[in-house]
């Protein structure tokens, strides 16, 4: 994927986004799973629903050891007849994100979790990593009304290590689509 078509695009949703109506974003189901359980233990990974429009994500997993070069594999998919490829799909270094905030998208997702996570410094991580009550998603950029799949895989020393995947729906304008 092009980052400047992202860029573009993001800047127009941004843009469209400020004059609209706030759309409607729901996280509707959370997977989590370790490939490698000596190094990374998921303890917890689930949605906590508040109201029928609204739901947290929770995760609490366990860095065995020392995590010096992590990269990170972000991939949107929506839903149509299966799952397909949207959006996006790239690798970035995540050690070298926290200490240059330097990938539009990731900075995007970085701003959400920021206040609500453990991850706020640079590499190495250990231990306990938290994400706490995570609800308020600011994605600034409007997409059609539909189901959509956030696959986040982390990658240690360039082998796949755990995956947190995310499902959420997109409404465009909540209350025409209610009916
Ligand atoms: C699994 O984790 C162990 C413990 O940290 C590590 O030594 C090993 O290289 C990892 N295996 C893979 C395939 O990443
Ligand atoms: C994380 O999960 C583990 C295992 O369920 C639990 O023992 C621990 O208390 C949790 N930690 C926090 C801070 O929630
Ligand atoms: C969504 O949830 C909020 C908070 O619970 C509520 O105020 C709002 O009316 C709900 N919207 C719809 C369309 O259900
Ligand atoms: C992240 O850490 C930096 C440096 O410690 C601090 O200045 C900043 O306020 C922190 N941000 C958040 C969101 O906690």
């Amino acid at each position: 994927m092009d980052y400047r078509l992202v860029i573009f695009g993001l800047s127009v949703s941004v843009a469209f986004l400020i004059c609209s109506e706030a759309p409607s974003v729901k996280m509707t189901n959370a997977v989590c799973k370790s490939y490698n359980k000596s190094w990374v233990a998921v303890h917890y990974c689930r949605l906590k629903a508040y109201s029928r429009n609204k739901t947290s994500l929770n995760i609490n997993a366990t860095f065995i050891e020392p995590a010096y070069h992590i990269s990170l594999h972000l991939k949107m998919m929506k839903k149509a007849s299966g799952y397909k490829p949207f959006l996006f799909d790239y690798t970035i270094d995540a050690c070298e994100f926290m200490r240059r905030r330097n990938q539009p998208v990731a900075k995007i997702i970085w701003n959400m979790i920021k206040d609500v996570s453990t991850i706020n410094h640079t590499c190495p991580y250990m231990g306990l990593q938290m994400l706490s009550d995570f609800y308020s998603i600011q994605f600034p950029v409007q997409l059609p009304t539909g189901e959509y799949l956030l696959l986040l895989d982390w990658y240690f020393d360039g082998k796949p290590q755990f995956a947190t995947n995310v499902y959420f729906t997109f409404v465009e304008d909540f209350l025409t689509q209610k009916k």
